[in-house]
């Protein structure tokens, strides 16, 4: 097996979907493996956006197969209206080209109810969640009371595993003044959606180590970015999954040492959806221009992107913590018509100069980032698909991240659409 790991070095939305999308043309197979539909990656084929939350980006493809794999938590109805969407779209999904494992984990509407309750009652402290239930979905897998995919095989068989998850949630539920859930509603909502989704379900490590044996191409496709990662992330406001490369293995069954090549994906600059620290952040109008231009809405809930300027540091810190090979830059376009650009080198913190982002809240809170000014290229790089025709400035500005992160950039994209992309080596 070949194998390509994709994953976001920032917090999310730096441009995931057009890489995946542009790499599966080369592969065989395409796999989720952590996340659920919190993710939102915009593919942009024919003129056309398509934007996906829950199936990895491949299923657009023709003749390619596509695999949720145990890491991720699966909302069903998630799953069902995503493929009717394709549906209306002229994209079958059938068990064709999509596989599930069968030990995935489902996020059921009470999971969803528990987030927003949360997010409600925390007011000013909230995490800023997309409000789909992905945290307490995964909380319940850890908690050991999850509902596996696999159990809609047969829901008779299931009661105590129901009583299990019903005897949390509706303590929880109560204090929270929602209703209380009973046993039957459950399994009338399993059986509602069992049909649909049952046919995709397959023992998708053994299919894996069956591509591996046969030397398929693998495309493993991160949701999210590392910053948001459950562990090395901007702890607590961060996703409830492990967002780095390593997670590749775990969350699909394929060992460690079949992780051939990893991709971080990097925006030019800096965004960030939902609450949490960010040294970079710009509250000016060159904030806002940022924003405007680089059309900065998340894709799952519409909200407004925070956005400031590229921080070097953070990037660095997650490449080193991941084992990252190569950096793909997206959206550099954005930046074309500032004259004026600022690459965060370094944080002061009461006066003291550190080279990476501490873990603790208060010295977070204190971080102020330390700046170098590059000259901007003022001219347009859209649609640029040919290294020599990027102007000397944009070129520069490259080779500096580039020396500071200490790993080569070998993408750049230059638009959103599928063909506005360099590639300075062979990826597959
Ligand atoms: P959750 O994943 O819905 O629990 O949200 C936790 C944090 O991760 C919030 O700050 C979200 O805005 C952020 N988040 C989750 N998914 C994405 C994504 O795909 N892109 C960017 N941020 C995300």
């Amino acid at each position: 097996m070949t194998s390509v790991v994709i994953v976001g070095t920032q917090w999310g939305d730096e441009g995931k979907g057009k890489i995946v999308d542009s790499l599966s043309q080369d592969a065989d197979v395409i796999v989720r493996f952590q996340g659920g539909h919190n993710a939102g990656h915009t593919l942009v084929v024919d003129g056309q956006t398509i934007k996906l939350s829950l199936l990895p980006s491949g299923i657009v493809r023709k003749n390619k197969l596509t695999i949720i794999g145990n890491g991720v938590v699966l909302d069903p109805q998630a799953l069902i209206s995503e493929i009717n969407y394709l549906s209306k779209l002229n994209i079958a999904v059938t068990s064709e080209n999509l596989r599930i494992a069968e030990n995935v984990t489902l996020i059921l509407p009470l999971h969803k109810d528990l987030d927003l309750a949360r997010e409600k009652q925390a007011g000013k402290s909230k995490i800023g969640t997309t409000g789909r239930g992905i945290g307490p979905a995964y909380e319940d897998k850890v908690a050991r009371r999850s509902i596996k995919l696999i159990d809609l095989e047969d829901i008779n068989k299931i009661p105590e595993k129901i009583s299990r998850i019903l005897d949390h949630h509706n303590i929880l539920r109560k204090a929270f003044g929602l209703t209380e859930i009973c046993a039957d509603s459950i399994v009338d909502y399993l059986k509602d959606i069992q049909s649909q989704i049952l046919p995709f379900m397959d023992n998708t490590w053994r299919l894996l180590n069956e591509m591996r044996l046969k030397d398929k191409k693998v495309l493993f496709e991160g949701a999210q970015g590392l910053l948001l990662d459950i562990d090395f992330g901007t702890y607590p406001f961060v996703t409830s999954s492990n967002t780095l490369p390593a997670q590749a293995a775990i969350g699909t069954g394929v060992g460690p040492k079949y992780l051939d090549n990893i991709i971080g994906i990097t925006k030019a600059y800096t965004t960030r959806v939902g609450s949490g620290p960010f040294p970079t952040e710009l509250f000016d109008e060159i904030g806002e221009k940022l924003g405007d231009i680089g059309k900065e809405f998340g894709t799952v809930t519409g909200r407004e992107r925070r956005c400031g300027w590229f921080d070097a540091v953070l990037v660095r810190q997650t490449i080193q913590i991941s084992g990252i090979d190569m950096i793909a830059l997206t959206k550099l376009d954005v930046l074309d018509t500032f004259d004026k650009i600022m690459i965060c080198i370094g944080y002061e913190i009461d006066g003291q100069q550190i080279d990476y982002f501490p873990f603790s809240e208060n010295m977070q809170s204190k971080v102020k980032p330390i700046y170098e000014e590059h000259n901007g290229w003022l001219a347009d790089t859209s649609g640029v698909n040919d290294i020599n025709d990027l102007p000397y400035n944009a070129l520069q500005y490259i080779k500096k991240i580039e020396e500071f992160i200490g790993i080569p950039i070998k993408i750049i994209s230059t638009s959103p659409k599928r063909e506005d992309i360099i590639f300075l080596e062979n990826i597959f």
